[in-house]
């Protein structure tokens, strides 16, 4: 295979680059921190037989026009693939691949790393003690949820989800979860309880996000939905930024119909919904559910040996289209 060309879109860890070259191709990659421009990203896609793609880079037919004819795969950087066009690469016949099991761990535990920075003001009172203005310990000040005893809602119990259920075991929380089919395993490992989404609004003390953003799953938390939550309910979002519709979560923050949030995807990422960063009740995170070292080098790893497959005539190890 050797003289065919790979486009990385971004700065990556290094051992996904030095398997490729190891295995005789020629790689192109951006090497920045920052997405490339639209432009920038069709120019380079010019000729590539593969492309490790980024959730940021909108893989639709015209960049696959821009590409060319010898596109064999797209191997996206992440476990969602939401910004590939699975019908436009399934008829140019262009396989799409992604980086599942890698970074559940990583997620769930940035989930977490969510939940108890909302539940005990973690942000605020950060802040509190940065800017001089804490006067010492006070039987009232910042009280949180408590944890213990309180119910986790899960919509979706996948491998994320089902990995955020564990962690609550520990911190001694009764779980209920929606998902399309019931995970046995997951109920008798944690104990949870599959029940419809209008029982997990309304009993949920944290909800909790973990399916994967299709058409069907935009603003699937609107208004409505945040109305029938508790008032005391903390809402985290470490899936995909439009399942939330983030303008009625600043409307519901502002009004007190749920207490708090914490958010590591957003609408319009990098942009926020107006509003958002002025609730002292939120906490934002930039996309940070898979990154650790260990994960992100693995994922590194992953797209490479999905690519190589692909234009080795086999068939790749985490295919998607
Ligand atoms: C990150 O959001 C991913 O889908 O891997
Ligand atoms: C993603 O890895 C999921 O299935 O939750």
């Amino acid at each position: 295979m050797s003289e065919q060309r790979v486009l990385i879109t971004r700065r990556t860890p290094p051992p996904g680059v030095e398997l490729l070259r190891a295995a005789g191709c020629t790689v192109d990659q951006l090497d920045q921190v920052e997405p490339p421009t639209r432009e920038e990203f069709l120019r380079r896609l010019g000729g590539v037989a593969g492309a490790i793609t980024m959730l940021s880079d909108r893989v639709d037919a015209e960049a696959l026009d821009a590409a060319g004819p010898q596109l064999k795969v797209v191997a996206n950087f992440a476990v969602g693939y939401d910004n590939v066009d699975l019908a436009a690469c399934r008829e140019r016949g262009v396989r799409v691949t992604n980086t599942p099991g890698v970074l559940t761990d990583a997620t769930a535990d940035l989930a977490w790393t969510l939940i108890l920075a909302a539940a005990r003001h973690v942000v605020a009172g950060d802040r509190l003690v940065r800017d001089g203005q804490w006067r010492g310990w006070a039987p009232t000040q910042l009280l949180g949820l408590q944890l213990a005893g309180s119910t986790l809602g899960l919509l979706g119990a996948g491998r994320i989800g089902s990995a955020v259920a564990r962690r609550a075991v520990g911190f001694g929380m009764r779980i209920l979860y929606v998902d399309q089919q019931s995970s046995a395993d997951l109920e008798r490992a944690t104990g949870a309880k599959r029940v419809e989404l209008e029982e997990l609004l309304a009993e949920s003390d944290v909800l909790s996000l973990h399916i994967p953003m299709a058409p069907e799953h935009r603003h699937l938390i609107g208004a409505a939905q945040l109305a029938a939550m508790k008032p005391t309910a903390i809402l985290i979002n470490t899936a995909r930024g439009p399942i939330v519709d983030e303008a009625a979560l600043v409307q519901a923050l502002r009004a007190g119909r749920i207490a708090a949030a914490g958010f590591d995807v957003y609408e319009k990422e990098p942009q926020l919904s107006p509003g958002l960063t002025e609730l002292p009740s939120v906490v934002l995170l930039p996309h940070l559910g898979s990154a650790t070292t260990a994960t992100r080098q693995r994922m590194s790893q992953m797209t490479a040996e999905n690519v190589l497959a692909v234009l080795a005539g086999r068939e790749p190890p985490n295919p998607v289209a």
